[in-house]
């Protein structure tokens, strides 16, 4: 009984490794001629133990470059390929190397996939420095667009630190095909802090604060910054062999052509256009509401809100997942939108639909906010951990939550946890009719009032004093 079994599991072994080798032997084979019909291909670099190769190559020659050379510099020289400088932020010093070349001069296919490497990360770099130097330009317009679509106080105050945080940010909003990258970079900091610190140059300009109406000046002091320190982050990873196998390793790099993130500002500027979103609007008194447990647009279709057709809502949301003022969250069943503190009547969604149309999305603007009031934070940080970076408080308005229970309606709770505003409640608006019941509420209301069906008297919803909305 037993003799067969252990004859078919030797089989099925010997199968499997036989498979394998037939795998590993094209797989290999392709990963040996980077320039045919597969060509640079981030598996490789495992597959070609590039990065052991490498360690090798470091301690053979650990004599041979001069001190203070970097390491990318010297591992070029020693492949006599010509003068290049693939260590600075320059043009056309650093071509992609050319397999065809390294084969006539038998160079091997791992000193290929190296010396590529180095180009990429410089041509990844270069591509960097341009997009932000790019984003000055970008940023002036769309801030110049946010503050005059939102007007706040020409005094208001932005530190240059805040705004060099959410540029910094920028990385990991870039497009598909870059991504890779830098997800490879964001990854490979955490074990090269030395170059994380030059990538999320956090906490360096804390002094220096600027107001909205002269902003273009100081962004170019705040990019110009980030361009040097970007230049000295490509510096530090071409230095020596460690940091720069704590970047490439992945193999991420090992992509032809390397694709540039030079004309990707508009993207990477998300994470700057949300915090000025979030202080322009905290400058004109604005809050974030929310309503725990609360799907707006059922609320509306379903008829549990009894008194109100809540303006906008009721027949679905847009591809944002918003309706009307509201924008409703539902991975965790929540709705938000926002409240001015300073005049009930005012009505946000038509600034909420310019928002999401061209510079940030719901969710960094809402649950962003939310999320910086649970960790107790204020301003923009950074953060880097194992799950790559995380950027708080991009957006760092103060959250209300409404005061869903009926049993608290006559005592006048409109939040659980912030202040209720002046006149919130207040029965008897302009046009309220004598025997009537009228209740002052701010335009985005989603609060106890709305299941509330009265105390068999019809009612009214008024907004900040004037408008009247008639109960169904
Ligand atoms: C290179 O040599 C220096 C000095 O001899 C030594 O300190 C260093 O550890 C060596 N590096 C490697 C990678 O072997
Ligand atoms: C190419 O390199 C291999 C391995 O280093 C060596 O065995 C061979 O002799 C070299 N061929 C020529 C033409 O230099
Ligand atoms: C490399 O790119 C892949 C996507 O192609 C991604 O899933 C992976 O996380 C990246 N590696 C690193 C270290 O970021
Ligand atoms: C970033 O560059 C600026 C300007 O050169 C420099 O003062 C600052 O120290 C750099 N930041 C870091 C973290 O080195
Ligand atoms: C490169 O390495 C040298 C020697 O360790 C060090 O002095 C220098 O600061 C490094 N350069 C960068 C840009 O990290
Ligand atoms: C959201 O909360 C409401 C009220 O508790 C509940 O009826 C509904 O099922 C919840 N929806 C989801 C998707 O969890
Ligand atoms: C309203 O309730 C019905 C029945 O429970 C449900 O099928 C429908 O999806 C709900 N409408 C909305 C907009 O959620
Ligand atoms: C937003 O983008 C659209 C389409 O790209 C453009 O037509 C519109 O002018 C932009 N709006 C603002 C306020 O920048």
């Amino acid at each position: 009984m037993l003799l067969p079994f252990l004859l078919f599991m030797w089989l099925l072994l010997l199968q499997s490794a036989t498979l394998v080798r037939a795998f590993v032997f094209t797989e290999t084979r392709s990963c040996n001629d980077p320039g045919g019909l597969l060509p640079l291909n981030p598996t490789c670099w495992d597959t070609l133990f590039v990065g052991m190769y490498l360690m090798e190559w470091s301690v053979t020659n650990n004599a041979t470059c001069l001190p203070g050379t970097p390491f990318a510099q010297c591992f070029l020289e020693t492949l006599n390929m010509g003068e290049l400088d693939c260590v600075g932020i320059t043009s056309g010093t650093c071509p992609p190397p050319s397999w065809i070349e390294f084969q006539t001069n038998n160079i091997s296919v791992q000193e290929f996939y190296i010396a590529y490497n180095i180009y990429s990360v410089w041509s990844f770099f270069n591509g960097y420095y341009t997009a932000i130097g790019n984003a000055r330009s970008a940023a002036t317009d769309s801030i110049g667009a946010i503050v005059a679509l939102l007007d706040p106080p020409k005094s208001t105050n932005v530190f240059l630190n805040d705004i060099l945080t959410a540029l910094s940010v920028g990385l990991s909003f870039v497009s598909v095909d870059a991504g890779p990258l830098a997800g490879a970079l964001i990854t490979g900091i955490q074990q090269a802090p030395g170059v994380g610190k030059y990538l999320f140059p956090v906490g360096t300009l804390d002094t220096q604060v600027a107001q909205f109406d002269e902003i273009a000046n100081s962004l170019g002091t705040v990019t110009s910054y980030f361009q040097e320190n970007i230049t000295t982050a490509l510096a530090a990873i071409q230095n020596d062999t460690q940091t720069f196998l704590a970047i490439v390793g992945s193999g991420n790099f090992s992509v032809t052509p390397v694709p540039s993130i030079a004309d990707q500002s508009d993207t990477m500027l998300t994470a700057l256009n949300t915090y000025v979103i979030s202080q322009c609007l905290q400058a004109n008194n604005w809050v974030i509401t929310r309503a725990i447990d609360t799907d707006v647009n059922e609320l509306q279709a379903n008829g549990s809100a009894v008194g109100w057709d809540i303006p906008g809502c009721g027949t679905g949301y847009d591809s944002n997942s918003i309706c009307g003022a509201y924008y409703f969250n539902k991975a965790i069943n929540v709705s938000f939108s926002l409240d001015n503190s300073g005049d009930m009547s005012n009505n946000p969604t038509t600034d909420m639909s310019q928002f999401f149309a061209n510079w940030t999305t719901p969710d960094l603007l809402f649950n962003g906010a939310a999320q910086c009031e649970r960790q107790g934070g204020s301003a923009p940080s950074v953060t880097i951990g194992a799950s790559g970076i995380d950027a708080s408080c991009l957006s760092n308005l103060k959250v209300c939550t409404w005061d869903l229970d009926p049993k608290h309606i006559g005592v006048e709770y409109e939040f659980t946890d912030c202040d209720t505003q002046s006149r919130f409640a207040v029965d008897g608006c302009v046009g309220c009719g004598e025997f009537d019941e009228c209740v002052n509420v701010p335009y985005s209301y989603i609060g106890n009032y709305l299941t509330f069906d009265g105390w068999g008297l019809p009612y009214y919803f008024c907004f900040g004093d004037h408008k009247i909305l008639p109960s169904p």
